[in-house]
């Protein structure tokens, strides 16, 4: 492997915030149903000092690196109040600075938002909100177990807009057990309609370890599937938002915390489960952290972290599932820049799949074509 130069690598940071009022049953994610559905006050402090213990032990791999952007997921992170986020965030930058106009996320679920009103949250620095909304049904979001009404969901994004919030993403799932086409697309347009500036389209995905997987619902036939994901796109395009990843759509600048994964860069992690990855000049590293969070808070950080370094044959895997989830790829040139590893490996694989119509006929670019997008699995097969 070449040197690399983590100077040029972005370098972003995640927080995981493992709380959730209650466990919604598809979710796969760390999340935990917190005693009571609050989180006390006592827990919210003794989490936040953990979490800045954490960022202690990874300065080093800053390599005088600035936080180029920051990611609060969960969990439920509009469980913790902006006055402890404001203190976080004080404690994060005087380890490692912030760059300026620093992209701050806060996931937001819309039945915890009056446990913090919005404008607090931006004057603690966060300045975007992706609101879990999931679904604006009545009947779907009971089946998905989600602790707010469609109104609560509505006034969500209201309150984050009044608040000053220019950028809303709103998270929905299509795809939810017996849904119709006409339902799917019903709440793509009250995302759209009440101003979600960026909308993050999944389709729902049956887990193992959740309670749907044990249950399996009714989810609709392969044929309403696509049919809901044609028409959903060419709603969103209509619309004027832009597809940049499989599921990210936008109308405003992209996310550039996401942009920064797909686009391979560095990320710092902390939290409980977090995942990170680094680069030093002698290799690309991936590190996650102790799932549980009673485990992570009884472990000094550096006992709750496990390290494994990306080697060079599993490079083209790890770099193309990131690159080729977007929509225009990424500039060749990222390649080596990014792995340590030269290019011309592949020349024989990229030259196969372009000469098949599945990646783009531009040697500066790294890049599936429409058809490839459609088989991206596949695609991404033939770099294992
Ligand atoms: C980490 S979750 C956090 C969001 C927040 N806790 C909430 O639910 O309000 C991020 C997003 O992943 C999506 N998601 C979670 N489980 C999923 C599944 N099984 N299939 C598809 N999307 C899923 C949901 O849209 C969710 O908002
Ligand atoms: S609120 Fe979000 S993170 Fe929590 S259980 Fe539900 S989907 Fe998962």
């Amino acid at each position: 492997m070449a040197d690399l130069n983590p100077a040029s690598i972005p370098l972003s940071l995640y927080i995981h915030m493992p709380w959730c009022v209650r466990k919604c049953p598809y979710c796969d994610f760390n999340s935990h149903a917190v005693p009571d559905g609050k989180l006390s006050l006592d827990l919210e402090q003794e989490y936040l000092q953990a979490l800045v213990e954490d960022l202690k032990i990874q300065v080093n791999f800053a390599q005088g690196r600035h936080i180029h952007s920051v990611f609060i997921g969960g969990g439920t992170p509009s469980l913790i109040s902006a006055k402890g986020y404001q203190w976080l965030f004080s404690q994060l930058k005087s380890l490692i600075p912030f760059e300026d106009g620093c992209e701050i996320t806060l996931e937001a679920n819309p039945g915890t938002v009056e446990h913090d009103p919005f404008a607090g949250y931006l004057d603690a620095g966060i300045n975007r909100l992706s609101i879990g909304v999931q679904s604006f049904n009545t009947d779907h979001l009971k089946k998905l177990g989600r602790i707010h009404s469609n109104a609560d969901a509505v006034n969500a994004i209201h309150l984050a807009k009044e608040a000053g919030f220019a950028r809303v993403n709103v998270d929905l799932m299509h795809g939810l057990p017996e849904q119709t086409l006409e339902q799917a697309l019903y709440d793509l347009k009250l995302a759209v309609e009440n101003g979600a500036t960026h909308v993050s389209w999944y389709q729902l995905t049956i887990e193992p370890n959740t309670v749907f997987f044990r249950t399996q619902p009714i989810l609709p036939v392969d044929d309403v599937l696509e049919e809901i994901q044609a028409q959903g796109e060419a709603y969103l395009t209509a619309q004027g938002f832009v597809n940049y990843e499989v599921s990210a759509w936008r109308k405003e600048k992209p996310s550039a915390h996401n942009l920064n994964y797909w686009q391979f860069g560095d990320y710092l992690a902390i939290g409980a489960g977090a995942h990170g990855k680094v680069t030093q000049p002698d290799g690309v590293y991936r590190f996650q952290k102790t799932r549980l969070p009673k485990d992570y808070l009884a472990k000094v950080p550096a006992e709750h972290v496990q390290f494994k370094r990306i080697e060079a044959d599993d490079m083209p895997f790890e770099f193309m599932m990131n690159a080729l989830r977007l929509n225009q790829g990424v500039d060749a040139k990222l390649y080596a820049e990014r792995t340590g590893v030269s290019l011309a490996g592949l020349d024989e694989l990229l030259s196969s799949l372009r000469t098949r119509k599945l990646m783009v006929d531009d040697q500066t670019r790294i890049s599936c074509t429409e058809q490839g997008h459609v088989f991206l699995n596949s695609v991404l097969e033939e770099f294992l």
